[in-house]
């Protein structure tokens, strides 16, 4: 694996698979690499010839009292992972490298669509720093796919509509869900959650399970699904963040006869937010 730490000799190199008919497959990582993560390295093999991945955790993305000085930085670790992975090409910026006139001087993307709503709501610019970030990662490696999780499922929709709106000639590949043996979706935040939270975090996938399983059998009662998931995730010790039952499409409240639905929740534990979701077509 080849590491690169500057956009001039990553484009290089890049260019030099490109002339030997080389596609390119690109994974953007905060790093703190798991399972989940290894898993979008081998999607992005099977789909091209050479795999890019980032690991960059974005200032940009996180709030003022969120967890940018305290997310798990296991750089090593990481790219021992990468090499038994066999990734062909990893690019490990730093913050000067991405931000060369500094952040607040940072030309922005905005995507006005679906970023205020779910985790948009409670981590205002969040998106905006994923936007940003992404695009650029885009613009300097230039892929030809880029592999991201549905776990996120409301960034990959944003990312999605980014791509669309600003024409970036990139195809977006959705990675399924890596989930632990009781559901629990893999996160590179999980490490946050004590051995005693640990057996309870699965009641936020089981919820949207069982919300899901509702729709299916003809529920349509949606505030009252919502109302009664977010009970069963509160009697474990929860904070729920939001619990919806959403358009796929557009991220908006689902409308009884709407075919295509994604359920999304988010839930603090005593030190980590997480997220899932689960889709169905009816
Ligand atoms: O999903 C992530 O890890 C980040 O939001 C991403 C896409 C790498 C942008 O920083």
């Amino acid at each position: 694996m080849q590491v690169f730490h500057h956009v001039a000799s990553l484009r290089e190199a890049l260019a030099e698979a490109r002339r030997d008919g080389k596609s390119v497959g690109f994974v953007p990582t905060m790093g703190n690499l798991h399972d989940a993560h290894i898993e979008l390295v081998r999607i992005a093999q099977q789909h091209c010839d050479l795999v890019v991945v980032s690991i960059f955790v974005n200032r940009l993305q996180f709030g003022l009292n969120e967890d940018w000085d305290t997310y798990p930085r296991t750089t090593e670790r990481d790219m021992a992972r990468l090499r038994d992975a066999e990734c062909d090409f990893l690019f490990h910026p730093d913050e000067n490298e991405i931000y060369p006139n500094g952040m607040d001087q940072q030309t922005r993307v905005v995507c006005p669509a679906m970023t205020d709503v779910l985790c948009g709501a409670s981590r205002p610019g969040h998106f905006e720093g994923v936007t940003t970030v992404v695009s650029k990662l885009f613009n300097i490696v230039q892929p030809d796919k880029a592999i991201f999780g549905i776990k996120d499922f409301q960034q990959l929709a944003i990312i999605r509509r980014m791509v669309e709106d600003l024409c970036i000639p990139v195809e977006i590949v959705a990675a399924p869900v890596h989930r632990e043996v009781d559901g629990l979706a893999m996160s590179s935040r999980n490490g946050y959650i004590t051995a005693e939270e640990r057996p309870k975090v699965a009641v936020l996938n089981q919820s949207l399970n069982w919300v899901k399983d509702e729709i299916v059998v003809g529920c349509r009662d949606f505030a009252e699904l919502e109302k009664e998931a977010r009970s069963r995730i509160e009697e474990q010790g929860f904070r729920v963040d939001y619990f919806s039952i959403c358009y796929s499409k557009d991220l908006q409240p689902a409308a009884d006869d709407d075919k295509q639905i994604t359920i999304l929740g988010a839930m603090y534990t005593s030190a980590a937010r997480l997220i899932d979701n689960v889709s169905l077509e009816l």
